[in-house]
């Protein structure tokens, strides 16, 4: 499938808003219950304008559709969308000492396993790199995990997020560094 990159604008987001719970229901079925997925969309799946305004947030794009997203982000936010925000001041990171994000993967469901994550993330990691960031970390969802673990990220960490539904998500906080990996 041809398909091509480029910076999500604001434009995108009430497509995306549909992408996303597309995405989550059908993708992460075989790793989480559909209460979890369920209280899981909107405020930790979902679109992050502050990245879009920072332009570090991409789409694929299809014939005019939009097929994938995913972003990095130099802020301090590990996840979620902005209706998971509490208006705190999400402050910039120091590519110096700290970790650049990598944030919010989502693929349309007819349209994965064809290579669309892959190239949203090498996008993401070649701008951070460019960007001065040394390593880059994430919150896997259990779905994304053996994605991320293809491109060399490892599992330092796992935890569970409230969710707004009383239920919780197991997630993976993954890290890798680009000092030894180009
Ligand atoms: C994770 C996700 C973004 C991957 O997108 P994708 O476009 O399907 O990924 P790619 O086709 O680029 O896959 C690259 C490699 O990652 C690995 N991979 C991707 N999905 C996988 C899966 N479900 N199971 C095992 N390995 C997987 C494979 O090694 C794959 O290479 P291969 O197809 O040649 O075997 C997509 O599955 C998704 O949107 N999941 C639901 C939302 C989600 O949980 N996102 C993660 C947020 S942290």
């Amino acid at each position: 499938m041809d398909f091509c990159i480029r910076l999500a604008s604001l434009e995108d987001i009430p497509k995306l808003t549909t992408l996303i719970p597309d995405s989550a229901r059908a993708l992460q079925a075989d790793y989480y219950t559909s209460e979890q997925i369920e209280g899981a969309i909107g405020t930790v799946f979902g679109v992050d304008s502050q990245l879009i305004q920072d332009r570090t947030y991409f789409v694929a794009e299809h014939n005019n559709q939009i097929v994938g997203c995913g972003g990095w982000s130099q802020r301090k936010t590990l996840y979620g969308g902005d209706s998971g925000k509490n208006n705190q001041e999400d402050s910039l990171l120091n590519p110096d000492s700290d970790s650049a994000k990598i944030r919010a993967f989502f693929v349309d469901p007819a349209r994965a396993r064809q290579g669309i994550g892959s190239q949203i993330i090498q996008s993401c990691e070649l701008a951070a790199e460019r960007a001065g960031f040394k390593d880059v970390e994430t919150i896997a969802t259990l779905a994304g995990e053996p994605f991320y673990t293809k491109f060399g990220y490892r599992a330092i960490e796992q935890f569970e997020i409230p969710l707004p539904n009383n239920q919780f998500l197991p997630v993976v906080r993954m890290f890798k560094t680009f000092l030894c990996s180009r």
